[in-house]
């Protein structure tokens, strides 16, 4: 799909990763909001932010789970900037990461049609699962210009509790990692 086509349907963006705390861009409302049949995983690499193109650290991307759910922050954007915004966040989200439409319940109530980002199987920096333990131990090492891969988890854990939105799993890392 390309940017131009879509543009005029995007209203919200879903962001379940650094979106939430560092979103850099202006949005009219923000709501804490859930995403059905998806779960977060630190299954995609990041060969630019929290680890370098020789070593790779792990970052977040959503992967199909039907009994989950998945909590974040939706942002409706203000009209008169939309188009730059989405045109700023598709440079933001390379590596890997593709727009996908998603359906997410606003904690207020309603549903709306948002904009996320998801690193697929078949993107070239998907890294897939791996034990608990691994994952603790690629994180521990990993570095980047963004700074040390241990940060974003501790930080994104923090965000998640701060909004009180449970990830039993990120928050077990964390505690690892902390
Ligand atoms: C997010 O916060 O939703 C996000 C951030 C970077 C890449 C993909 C998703």
């Amino acid at each position: 799909m390309t940017l131009a086509s879509d543009l005029k349907n995007v209203d919200w963006v879903f962001g379940y990763a650094s979106l939430i705390w560092r979103p850099d861009f202006a949005y009219t409302h923000r709501h804490v909001a859930s995403l059905a049949g998806y779960r977060r995983v630190l299954w995609q690499a990041s060969p630019d932010h929290r680890g370098t193109p020789e070593a790779p650290g792990r970052v977040a991307t959503l992967t199909p789970d039907a009994g989950a759910s998945c909590g974040g922050m939706a942002f409706r954007l203000p009209n008169a900037q939309r188009s730059s915004i989405l045109r700023d966040l598709d440079e933001r989200e390379q590596g890997g990461y593709e727009r996908h439409m998603v359906s997410v319940a606003l904690d207020d109530g309603p549903h709306v049609q948002a904009l996320t980002y998801i690193g697929w199987p078949d993107n070239p920096h998907y890294l897939g699962p791996a034990t608990e333990a691994r994952i603790v131990e690629h994180i521990r090492r990993s570095h980047g210009p963004s700074g040390p891969n241990t940060d974003y988890v501790v930080e994104l854990a923090k965000a998640l509790a701060s909004l009180g939105i449970a990830d039993a799993a990120l928050e077990r890392i964390a505690r690892q990692l902390a």
